[in-house]
């Protein structure tokens, strides 16, 4: 038991690293707290692709305005992106929370 519990502190210990090591985009406190509350992030990430594209990914193909995307979130456009499965509409994010998320996820186009 006790070797078993070292081998999660180890493991636990190398997941920190590579994942740190891995984060170019830093993602804000507050921005990080809407997208944890709406589910978001189960699927995306900033810079890497999970379920869904990275958020630089979508702005790197896609100039967005912030208003199109919150149109995205309750409203997505599958056939944008092909070999992806196709994301749920999200109705219940409010609206002021979907257009800062929209504008963070703009402002990663710009880097
Ligand atoms: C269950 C998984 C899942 C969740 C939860 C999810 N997404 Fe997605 N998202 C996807 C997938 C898969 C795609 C690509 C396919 C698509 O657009 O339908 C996508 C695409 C997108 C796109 C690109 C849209 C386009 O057409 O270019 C944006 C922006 C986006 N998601 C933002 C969000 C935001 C913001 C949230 C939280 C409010 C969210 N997603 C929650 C899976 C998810």
């Amino acid at each position: 038991m006790k070797r078993f519990t070292k081998m999660l502190v180890a493991a636990g210990a190398c997941l920190a690293v590579s994942t740190a090591a891995n984060a170019q985009v830093k993602i804000p406190a507050d921005i990080e707290a809407l997208l944890t509350k709406n589910t978001c992030l189960a699927c995306h990430k900033a810079d890497q692709k999970l379920v869904g594209p990275g958020y630089k990914e979508v702005m790197a193909k896609k100039k967005y305005k912030p208003e199109q995307i919150v149109e995205l979130i309750y409203n997505p456009q599958p056939s944008n992106w092909p070999g992806y499965p196709p994301m749920a509409a999200l109705p219940n994010v409010p609206k002021d929370e979907a257009l800062k998320i929209a504008k963070w996820i703009v402002s990663l186009g710009k880097k």
